[in-house]
């Protein structure tokens, strides 16, 4: 029999303990977190599926590197490593590192946009439509249809509307879009990919148009090797070269090297606009620091050179794309709703279709995430009406999986928990906000049950 186990490419060697909670406990911490799961301790939290972000495991060759991290203030050799690695596959000709995703958004922004702009983009993610919004421009997210179906299934849900985009710059006008955006995968869309074709047609039009397209690349590599699997005529193409493609289509982009950068913190920014790269680098001075090291150590530095070769390694993106698949199926074939096929890095459960008792401004995702952590100890994210107000298409709960952290056996017990919630779905109750912040409410707001 031919052997098909798709296993970790690694073995451990380094151990963390995680902590063990007695429902009663959980209880008392939920409520002190005021159901909020970003305001309890991570030492509470059995399994951490809060984010992908910043929490996967690095290796040996990461941690090696760090000990030649070049802490110069000015032209550090790690920059030098860094900027190569990532020229190696954005292409771009101008690289300039951030302390981490959002603080790329917030200079690209700062630089290219004014009030009353529009920003396109297949789906915002939420610090990327916060910093529009924060320098008064508008996010408008233009996904396909499919895209907002939690249960339809389609090869990239993650695919920009060519159409709607059009419709778009005629209404508004090209002069009021001084960029077009798009996120690979589509996190807040269900970690779904995008293609090759579709970031074409989005280009092409761009193009025709004059307007800079930029990409939000975070999880890039896990976008290539989708389109390796299913997309006609790159099945024999290196996820490098299909991300070298893609990123060709393009005028540059933001990356929080805390997804597809395998590092614990890091980010960048690049355009091949010489111009609007000394605007910038003059703003990073400002709040992020010198542009040979933008807010990072050195070492931060070599660690994200190393990680972003790791990230497009094929044996890596098997597991990787496989070890999520594994944990949607599984609970797809028990009939419990989640965003189909599976994502990249999380599978989504679909709250509005697990609890439709609950409406949507009694916060179904919340109230089904606070569920999960009472039942055993995991920790998710809303990603619904809590952290995008009115414009949340979707109620989702995110169980995202840290890279290289979890193994089989705990994506396993993952299985088990939501599995027994489903049982008892009734008996979730609906939540109301007793404090909001002006922005990024669900980082702080606090809620009780109904
Ligand atoms: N863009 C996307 C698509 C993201 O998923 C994130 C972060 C960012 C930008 C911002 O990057 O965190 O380095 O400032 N997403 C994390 C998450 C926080 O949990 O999905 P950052």
């Amino acid at each position: 029999m031919p052997i098909h186990t798709i296993i970790e490419p690694f073995r451990i060697k380094s151990v963390e303990p995680i902590r063990w909670t007695q429902r009663a406990e959980r209880e008392r911490f939920l409520r002190e977190a005021s159901y909020n799961l970003f305001l309890l301790s991570a030492d509470d939290v059995l399994i951490d599926l809060l984010t992908d972000s910043g929490t996967g495991a690095m290796s040996i060759y990461q941690w090696g590197a760090i000990q030649e991290g070049d802490e110069s203030y000015a032209g550090s050799r790690s920059f030098i490593r860094f900027r190569d690695s990532v020229q190696s596959i954005f292409g771009y000709t101008n690289v300039i590192p951030t302390h981490q995703g959002r603080a790329a958004e917030r200079i690209l922004f700062t630089v290219m946009l004014k009030k009353g702009d529009i920003v396109p983009n297949n789906t915002h993610f939420d610090t990327t439509r916060a910093n529009v919004e924060a320098v008064g421009a508008e996010a408008v997210d233009l996904v396909i249809a499919e895209g907002r179906q939690p249960g339809l299934l389609h090869p990239f849900k993650g695919n920009m509307d060519v159409a709607a985009l059009e419709q778009t710059i005629a209404r508004v006008g090209r002069e009021r879009i001084p960029l077009v955006m798009l996120t690979i995968t589509n996190n807040s869309g269900g970690g779904q990919p995008v293609s090759m074709e579709n970031a074409r047609a989005v280009s092409a039009v761009c193009r025709k148009h004059n307007i800079p397209l930029y990409f939000d690349a975070c999880r890039f590599a896990e976008n290539s090797y989708f389109i390796k699997l299913r997309e006609q005529g790159y099945q024999d193409k290196t996820p490098r070269q299909i991300a070298q493609e893609m990123f060709s289509l393009g005028d540059g982009c933001t990356m929080s090297a805390k997804k597809d950068g395998m590092a614990n913190i890091g980010g960048f920014l690049c355009t091949n606009n010489d111009v609007l790269a000394q605007q910038q680098k003059n703003l990073l001075i400002l709040t992020e620091g010198y542009p040979t090291y933008g807010g990072l150590a050195g070492r931060d530095l070599e660690a994200i050179a190393v990680g972003l070769q790791e990230a497009v390694e094929e044996d890596y993106l098997r597991y990787r794309i496989a070890s999520t698949a594994y944990l949607g199926n599984h609970l797809h074939q028990m009939g419990i709703p989640i965003v189909m096929p599976p994502g990249g890095h999380a599978v989504y459960l679909d709250a509005r279709s697990f609890v439709p008792h609950i409406l949507s401004e009694r916060f179904p995702g919340v109230a089904l995430a606070a569920e999960l952590y009472l039942e055993g100890g995991i920790r998710s994210v809303e990603i619904g009406t809590l952290m995008f107000g009115a414009a949340a298409k979707m109620d989702l709960v995110r169980l995202a999986i840290p890279r290289r952290t979890y193994t089989q056996s705990h994506i396993d017990y993952v299985i088990e928990v939501v599995a027994e919630v489903w049982g008892k779905r009734d008996q979730i109750r609906g939540l109301r906000l007793t404090y909001e912040p002006p922005f990024l409410r669900h980082f702080t707001a606090k809620l009780e049950q109904v």
